[in-house]
């Protein structure tokens, strides 16, 4: 194998080598198969591609300080799968052989775990894919259940740095009622378009308001969102956002630093009033936030308003401490209070 730079990984589809998986069928799951072919091979007409019937999770796993292996919260991310498979009527593992099949790809995939030291991480990618051929607009109980992983960085090595986010007045995520807070494949679908224009622009991320008045603050394009106020650690109350397990972690972070933590919606104009603004999300843990344009139309170069948090790179003191937090637990520097971290023998 070729040997890794663990200092230069991204968050990019590094082929690794084994993929765990099972297939629901006629009522129940298949023995539990390691693979190193690397593919699928589905029906033209099964659901996934033509009805986006598929979901996913992601998680990660940490080789500690004292060399043991943790995932961090995989409990977490069955309860939330199984959420969003019962949304989209398909099969969904249990507890049990969802964190089975975690552990068995960090163990089949050992060799990517990246050692302890370089700020990176094994991130897992749990997938849930429908796999009935169909034409009809049905539920059917037939899926892959997979879990592939590849190692990933810390995005900004050991120093967290700010970036811009821009609010785009001619895109939405999530309709109220609708998807928004299922981790299904196809919200991300709408959200490659205006990436696409924002990173042009040089905004790392979008800031989605909810659909029916704009006038609340929803979520990033891939995080959560948390502004700080004083001793108030506040994130959005909204039926139309992905629950986050970081966002989750957060709070109870900054409930233990004996901050006030508000779940409530956020109106726009309360933006003014915000000392930090972060993302949060599993693959950075925070994305802290220097300043938010609204742009009544993404592609054109009018800004109608700007809210400012910080200069661009710099990073608020609340924020790095959260962030030194959950990442010292990660990597087993800090006591795990809470019990998050999930041992396994690799
Ligand atoms: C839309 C969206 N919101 C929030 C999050 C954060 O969720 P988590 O903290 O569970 O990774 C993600 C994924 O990382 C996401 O894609």
């Amino acid at each position: 194998m070729k040997q890794i730079d663990w200092n230069s990984l991204g968050f990019d589809a590094y082929r690794t080598r084994t993929v765990v998986l099972s297939h629901f069928k006629d009522g129940q799951w298949s023995p539990v198969e390691e693979t190193e072919t690397f593919s699928f091979t589905f029906d033209p007409f099964a659901q996934v591609f033509h009805y986006a019937i598929s979901c996913f999770e992601g998680l990660k796993a940490f080789r500690q300080k004292d060399g043991r292996a943790a995932i961090f919260r995989p409990e977490e991310n069955a309860a939330r799968m199984a959420r969003t498979a019962e949304y989209l009527g398909m099969p969904c593992p249990d507890k049990e052989m969802f964190i089975d099949m975690c552990e068995r790809c960090v163990k089949g995939n050992a060799e990517f775990l990246p050692p302890y030291g370089h700020q990176a991480s094994l991130y897992l990618r749990p997938l849930l894919v429908g796999m009935h051929p169909q034409m009809q607009l049905v539920p059917y109980p037939e899926a892959i259940f997979a879990v592939i992983c590849a190692p990933a960085g810390s995005y900004y090595g050991a120093h967290l740095k700010s970036c811009a986010a821009v609010i785009p007045g001619n895109y939405d995520r999530a309709a109220p009622k609708g998807s928004g807070s299922y981790k299904i494949g196809a919200n991300y679908a709408a959200t490659f378009k205006p990436y696409k224009f924002a990173h042009e622009q040089g905004y790392a991320e979008l800031l989605y308001l909810n659909s029916s008045t704009r006038e609340y603050i929803d979520e990033f394009g891939s995080s959560n969102f948390f502004g700080i106020k004083g001793n108030k650690y506040i994130t959005p109350l909204s039926d139309s956002v992905l629950p986050s397990i970081t966002n989750k972690t957060l709070q109870e972070v900054a409930a233990d630093f004996g901050m006030e933590v508000e779940k409530r919606p956020i109106r726009l104009e309360e933006l003014d009033s915000f000392e930090e603004v972060g993302g949060c999300g599993t693959a950075v843990v925070i994305t802290p936030i220097s300043h938010i344009d609204i742009k009544p139309v993404l592609e054109a170069p009018e800004v109608a308003r700007e809210f400012r948090f910080c200069p661009d790179g710099e990073v608020g003191p609340v924020s790095k401490k959260l962030y030194a937090r959950i990442t010292g637990i990660q990597f087993g520097e800090l006591e795990d209070t809470h019990g998050w971290c999930h041992y396994l023998d690799v």
